[in-house]
């Protein structure tokens, strides 16, 4: 039997997740406070299933039966007869709180309420419930169609066999799913950190501008986008809540310290590209910058991120917040990274990785170098 979905927050990724249970043959409700939302919610999955249509996807009977899964919904009171619902509203504590318990008066016995927060505890989500043991992280990934990566996170309170419904349902929606502990950032946004800050920190020194260091990280890392340009596709504004989430969430570790470039980006309304303007000026008939194409530079650039990403990815497997398997699938079915940085860190030796990371911590004695005790013991 098809279980019944409810998505609560037809915003990004709740109209997202949405449309995937509903192409996984679930009955769906779709909830927003906000008609505007709901309309905008149907109509762009009309575009993204008649896109999959000219692709030959899907036919036009299967177009009309997943638009038919979805109910559309301004009341919390339609998910009575759900098995598990989706929360994606507002990220704030306050509100989460209040909707969680507002669900669990409506829902039946066995409804799994889950959140796709991506920087709170899910554990303090779950405070509020009579039964916290339904409760549980599903986090996707922008877009949720598209994004293979689902994280899911139990948190202290969540039964096993929460754990195990849920890990087999969003696994039975084709989704890559990893498991990780209720840790400020989950994998990706923990592990991803250095891929922004330190490339801020590289500005902030003066050793190269915004285009040379997003070239050095295609060129050299293959990565698709280069921080400055992908932090201007995420928006300054999302990303530095994140990135101010999990230092504060981190009880302040440096490794985590946001910076004050990226602040008087977001400061200015340099959001990036959803305002015209971030890192780099899109407005009609400007040139984005050109980058120095300086091998040695850009090697130099690349090799200290990288190693940055892959202490960050060390730290996430001594910490047990996932299994080294599932921290290297995070980064590339979640953020599409070129490789898994574990793997890259036995591609480019462990040896090397630890000697860069040393000299940094030696050169800086910045608390935020310090080299990951699980890479320093598998060194010898
Ligand atoms: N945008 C991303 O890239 C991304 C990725 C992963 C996870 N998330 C998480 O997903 C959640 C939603 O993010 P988003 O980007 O889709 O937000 P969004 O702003 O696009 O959408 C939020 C929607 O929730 C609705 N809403 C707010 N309060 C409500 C309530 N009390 N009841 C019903 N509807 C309500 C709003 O009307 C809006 O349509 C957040 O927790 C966010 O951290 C976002």
């Amino acid at each position: 039997m098809k279980e019944i979905i409810g998505v609560l927050g037809a915003g990004t990724m709740g109209a997202g997740i949405a449309q995937v249970a509903a192409q996984s043959g679930h009955e769906v409700i779709l909830v927003d406070l906000n008609a505007t939302q709901l309309e905008k919610a149907k109509s762009n999955l009309d575009k993204a299933l008649t896109k999959l249509v000219e692709k030959g996807k899907i036919d036009a009977t299967e177009k009309e039966a997943i638009e038919g899964k979805i109910r559309y919904a301004s009341e919390i009171s339609e998910f009575s007869f759900c098995n598990l619902i989706i929360e994606a509203i507002v990220e704030d504590l306050g509100v989460k709180h209040k909707v969680f318990a507002s669900l669990e008066e409506i829902v039946s016995e066995d409804c799994i309420l889950a959140s796709n927060t991506s920087s709170l505890s899910i554990a303090s989500i779950g405070s509020v419930l009579k039964n916290a043991n339904r409760v549980i992280g599903i986090h996707f990934f922008n877009p949720a169609p598209l994004m293979p990566l689902v994280e899911i996170i139990p948190a202290v309170q969540t039964s096993e066999e929460t754990l195990s419904k849920a890990v087999d349902l969003i696994k039975s929606w084709k989704k890559t799913v990893v498991v990780c502990k209720d840790t400020p950032g989950f994998i990706v946004n923990r592990v991803a950190r250095p891929f922004y800050g330190e490339a801020l920190r590289i500005y902030e020194e003066g050793i190269a501008d915004f285009a040379t260091i997003d070239w050095a990280m295609t060129h050299f890392g293959g990565f698709k986008m280069g921080p400055f340009t992908l932090m201007d596709y995420i928006g300054n504004d999302v990303n530095y809540a994140v990135t101010e989430s999990v230092f504060q969430a981190f009880y302040y570790d440096p490794r985590f310290k946001p910076s004050f470039t990226q602040k008087r980006h977001r400061e200015a309304g340099y959001f990036g590209r959803k305002t015209g303007r971030g890192y780099y000026n899109y407005a009609e008939g400007t040139t984005l910058p050109l980058p120095t194409e300086n091998e040695e530079l850009g090697k130099q650039i690349f090799n200290r991120i990288l190693v940055m990403l892959i202490n960050e990815a060390f730290d996430a497997v001594f910490m047990q917040v996932a299994s080294r398997e599932d921290v290297d699938l995070a980064m590339t079915k979640g953020v599409n990274y070129p490789k898994g940085l574990l793997a890259w860190a036995d591609e480019i030796g462990l040896k090397n990785v630890l000697a860069q990371l040393q000299a940094l911590f030696d050169e800086y004695g910045e608390d935020r170098y310090r080299p990951n005790p699980l890479l320093k013991r598998m060194v010898g």
